[in-house]
């Protein structure tokens, strides 16, 4: 036979080291225990913004599309599925007179967005922001709206024309006459792949898992996890589960909707680097990139 356990534990040696007896393992094993990893000491909410959101980025684009469409500067704003609602604190901390309202039907993710991003905001400035607990199909909001904001492919969750038709008729009822419905898109042929893509950050690393798709009925499953410099991960921190929607099926059903003009917004490239400028114009011809983002501008 080999050694018995106690040998190899060296509990049974002429003289024991104490680091090594089984109950000081034990407690120290139970010390280990108790320290948390990274991932659990980290805010899945504030990983999420700052992975994938560029609310300043937004705000220029909205602004500045708007004002060039309009010729007034957009003041009233609906925030639709907004999660966090940090596009919402973005827009009534730029200009005094902004207000914004933001839609989600999470109450967890609506109290997390008032006990830290609503909190850090001046009060007469939270003042102007309301929170509403509601399906964005369902909700009634009187039709004060300048700009209503549906980014982060958010309305991709609507997996049939009847449903995502119906959302766009009914955001068309809550803005004002010339009133704009603002959207992101993204595509490109590794959409269509079921693959990781990873991204540093400090201190932590972002994984966007596009983790299937179904070409018969477009449907897609994504993920973004989260990895820590301890080794410790945040599986599935969030997760969708999407219709691919292509710019045409998009562009059709917001004029069936009854929206007078859609215009995509693509990115401009550096002729130089070839690379995306981060600056957004109309376009009538994309690149056949193999992963793009691009706005969409539903005019009322
Ligand atoms: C991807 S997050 C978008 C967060 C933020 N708008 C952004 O730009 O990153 C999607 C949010 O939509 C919310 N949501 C999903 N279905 C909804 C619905 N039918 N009505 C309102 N909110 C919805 C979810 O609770 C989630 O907070």
């Amino acid at each position: 036979m080999g050694y018995s356990r106690f040998r190899s534990s060296g509990a049974m040696c002429d003289n024991p080291d104490p680091e090594k007896l089984p109950v000081v393992t034990e407690m120290k094993n139970k010390q280990q225990r108790k320290k948390k990893t990274m991932a659990e000491l980290a805010d899945r909410h504030v990983l999420y913004e700052k992975s994938v959101q560029d609310v300043d980025q937004e705000y220029h684009f909205v602004n500045k599309t708007f004002r060039k469409l309009r010729g007034r500067r957009p003041q009233h704003v609906r925030e639709d599925f907004c999660g966090t609602a940090s596009m919402c604190c973005e827009w009534v901390r730029r200009r005094k007179k902004n207000t914004a309202v933001g839609i989600d039907l999470d109450p967890e993710v609506l109290a997390w967005a008032r006990e830290h991003n609503l909190a850090s905001l001046k009060p007469e400035a939270r003042e102007r922001v309301t929170l509403i607990e509601a399906d964005v199909l369902e909700v009634q909001t009187p039709q004060v709206f300048d700009a209503v904001l549906a980014m982060n492919f958010s309305y991709q969750l609507f997996m049939t024309r009847e449903k995502l038709g119906g959302y766009f008729k009914k955001v068309r009822e809550a803005l004002v006459d010339d009133g704009i419905l603002f959207l992101d898109a993204f595509g490109g042929y590794d959409t269509y792949r079921e693959i990781k893509e990873k991204r540093k950050y400090k201190g932590y690393k972002y994984i966007w898992e596009h983790a299937s798709y179904n070409p018969i009925d477009g449907r897609m499953v994504c993920h973004i996890h989260f990895s820590f410099p301890d080794g410790s991960r945040m599986k599935r921190a969030f997760s969708y589960e999407w219709r691919m929607w292509t710019l045409p099926e998009l562009r059709e059903l917001l004029v069936e909707a009854g929206y007078t003009r859609v215009t995509v917004y693509w990115e401009e490239t550096d002729p130089e680097t070839g690379e995306g400028t981060g600056v957004y114009s109309p376009a009538t011809v994309g690149d056949a990139d193999p992963g793009w983002i691009c706005f969409l501008v539903a005019e009322k």
